[in-house]
């Protein structure tokens, strides 16, 4: 049986390079996406999670979500994601329009129409989830798995030298949604700033002309342009296609179970997210965290899954 997910979403290049993953799986079924602000606006966001499936012909829900965080102003990434979100792609527009119900009350009625069945992988700021879990605090035990990328543990953060973006933009939801029982297995920097996507590896997708390899193409040149000026790193770092990955290949990271917390107290640590390593708090652990990833088992399947999509939809 295929493993029902929800993508919670801002998209967002990494982002739509994680909807294509979910597509091109056949482990996993999409029941619905909804998006948040983050790397883009949320209307914006929206417009490109229904350019994304408009490009593979796809009708999947599209929950529109949060326009700005729960108390901090909103932050978003046009210097990562470009104006668009998307860096250089230029996306169709979609003949569809999102559903009339807001992300936390889509999140919370596909839940409960199938308790303990639907996966969730959080690939953006957590505001729609935290949302959620106070509207109807009872999806908490509904809910199987709750896969959020996010987070820096051990490794810097990329928005703040100590915070991570997703989390740094609103970490007042981080903070309800670590805290809220829910079992979460977090991706941060740690491992995600290992899984690279080279030009090479683009130009092997571009091998095979599809509006697919165009958009990875397209967007992921301003994405590489970023961490090269920014970062100094060749290629760009793919982070939500490695959380959404773990919900059909878990194996791809070694999983340690540990409290994690995140500093809400608003000075230069906001937004940094700290792991009790050696046990200090005595707090029980609040989640599974990757702490070791094979970096290219992952692009190798990511690249595999994409040049199957690159197949079914030709030039
Ligand atoms: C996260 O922030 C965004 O830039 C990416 O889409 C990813 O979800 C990485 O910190
Ligand atoms: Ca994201």
């Amino acid at each position: 049986m295929k493993k029902q997910i929800l993508i919670d979403t801002d998209p967002g290049i990494d982002d739509t390079l994680a909807i294509l993953l979910a597509l091109a799986s056949p482990e996993l079924e999409l029941k619905g996406l909804s998006v948040v602000c983050g790397n883009c606006t949320v209307d914006q966001g929206v417009g490109n999670a229904l350019g994304v499936l408009e490009v593979l012909h796809r009708q999947v829900q599209v929950a529109r979500g949060a326009d700005r965080p729960l108390v901090q102003p909103l932050l978003i990434a046009p210097e990562t994601h470009g104006g668009t979100g998307i860096g250089y792609a230029r996306l169709p527009v979609s003949t569809f329009a999102p559903i009339a119900k807001r992300a936390a009350e889509f999140i919370i009625e596909q839940v409960l129409a199938a308790p303990g069945q639907i996966c969730l992988v959080c690939i953006g700021p957590l505001t729609n989830l935290a949302m959620a879990i106070r509207l109807e605090p009872s999806i908490v035990n509904a809910i199987p798995e709750v896969i959020i990328m996010g987070g820096a543990l051990r490794h810097p953060g990329n928005t703040t030298p100590q915070a991570e973006f997703n989390v740094y933009c609103d970490p007042h939801a981080a903070h309800i949604v670590f805290h809220s029982g829910l079992p979460i297995t977090l991706v941060p920097l740690d491992v995600t700033y290992q899984a690279i996507l080279t030009q090479q590896d683009v130009d092997r997708l571009l091998c095979l002309p599809s509006p697919v390899s165009r958009l990875i193409a397209d967007a992921t040149r301003f994405y590489m342009e970023f961490h090269d000026q920014y970062q100094g790193i060749n290629g760009c770092v793919i982070n939500d296609p490695l959380a959404l990955a773990l919900a059909f290949a878990p194996g791809l990271v070694d999983l340690g179970s540990l409290y994690v917390d995140v500093d809400i107290s608003g000075g230069v640590s906001l937004g940094n997210t700290y792991a009790d390593f050696f046990h200090l708090t005595e707090n029980e652990p609040n989640m599974s965290v990757a702490l070791g990833v094979r970096p290219r088992e992952f692009i190798e399947l990511f690249l595999e899954r994409m040049e199957g999509l690159c197949r079914s939809y030709p030039m």
